[in-house]
């Protein structure tokens, strides 16, 4: 047999022998896959029994109030009443590792493919993808809005940066929405608050060309630009507060405290939020600017009105939910705080 026969037979018999290791350790995968999408079915149906049991136990208790009760049973019933208030919390962390149906939204936009990550550091590693994102986005919203109000004034460079914006709010509702089945506690109000931003640069895309474009055109843009940079400084905030956690949640021997994670939020925010809140009370002004706009006399175009109620609707909702955060950090840190202190 020539010797270059003998090599290839030889190397065929080693690559027969990984060929077959290979549909072995495969044929492993999926028996586990299967093992694992049992185990999901399992764990995602008796959440729901112990859901609807909890409903009935609710019912139970309210009808033991009604009865003469000893101490020692209000005790015990006060305590089954606060594993009670805690269990749904829970669930919802249990259910942010398993699969479930996509709601309407991610339905129609994706079809019903499962989003849910299954370990907590592809989750890390989606969030912080998503935070990148914006902050690349926000770069070229700023450098675009910086163009258009230094040195370009055509009205089709304008619609290209207003095209943009819709490109990006309507993203962000998508990746938001796959956050939020993941177990991100995104507020309702961001989500919302992206889609009134996609349909108010869409009405900024339609606005025709004329003197009352061209008497808001700066002051939009310049709102633009300082939002864009508020935008960029919540990426350091966020991201920061997302590495803090992460690094809290892997290490037991921590040298990061959960006191240290705290102060280093708090110093962030009283440094973010007289940003945030001159950010909302610019889009009141333009709100009010542009309800102004549309009672003059020779104001035809609807878009006016529209953009100037969309400002309203951002200012309110980014206002009273900053507002809402603010509070209820406040008030778990006084609750963290020792007694006396
Ligand atoms: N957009 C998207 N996600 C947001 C968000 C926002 N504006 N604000 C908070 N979140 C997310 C957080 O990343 C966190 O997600 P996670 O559960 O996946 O970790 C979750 O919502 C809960 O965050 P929370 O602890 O309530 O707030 P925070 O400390 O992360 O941020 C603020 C607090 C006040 C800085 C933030 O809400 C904010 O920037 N708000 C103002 C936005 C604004 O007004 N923009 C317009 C500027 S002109």
């Amino acid at each position: 047999m020539p010797p270059s026969l003998t090599a290839a037979l030889q190397e065929w018999e080693s690559l027969e022998k990984e060929y077959h290791q290979t549909q072995e350790s495969h044929r492993l995968y999926l028996q586990k896959l299967d093992e694992v999408s049992k185990l999901q079915s399992n764990c995602s149906s008796s959440i729901a029994r112990q859901r609807s049991r909890l409903k009935d136990m609710s019912q139970l208790m309210k009808k033991c109030n009604k009865e003469r009760l000893t101490e020692e049973d209000v005790k015990t019933l006060d305590e089954i009443k606060e594993h009670i208030k805690a269990r749904p919390n829970t669930f919802f962390e249990m259910e942010a590792f398993l699969p479930k149906k996509n709601g309407l939204y991610l339905n129609l936009v994706l079809g019903n493919v499962s989003v849910t990550l299954l370990s907590k550091q592809s989750k890390f590693a989606y969030k912080d993808e998503y935070e990148k994102f914006k902050l690349y986005l926000t770069v070229i919203l700023i450098l675009f809005a910086f163009m258009c109000y230094f040195f370009v004034s055509y009205r089709f460079v304008d619609a290209i940066l207003n095209f943009l914006l819709v490109w990006y709010y309507c993203t962000l509702t998508v990746r938001e929405s796959i956050l939020i089945s993941n177990g991100s506690r995104i507020k309702g109000w961001w989500v919302f608050h992206h889609y009134v931003s996609a349909f108010l640069s869409g009405v900024m895309l339609t606005w025709p060309d004329g003197y009352l474009y061209q008497n808001f055109r700066n002051q939009f843009l310049a709102f633009s630009l300082y939002q864009s940079m508020v935008h960029c400084m919540q990426y350091y905030y966020q991201s920061g507060c997302l590495y803090r956690l992460r690094t809290l949640g892997e290490r037991h021997n921590m040298d990061l405290t959960v006191e240290g994670f705290q102060s280093w939020m708090w110093q962030g925010l009283t440094f973010l939020l007289p940003f945030l809140f001159f950010g909302h009370f610019w889009q009141l002004y333009n709100g009010l600017s542009l309800f102004r706009m549309a009672r003059l006399p020779d104001c035809k175009e609807w878009q006016v009105s529209m953009c100037g109620i969309s400002f309203l609707i951002l200012f309110m909702g980014n206002f009273l939910t900053t507002v809402a955060v603010v509070r209820t950090k406040l008030k778990s840190k006084d609750q963290a705080k020792p007694k006396g202190q």
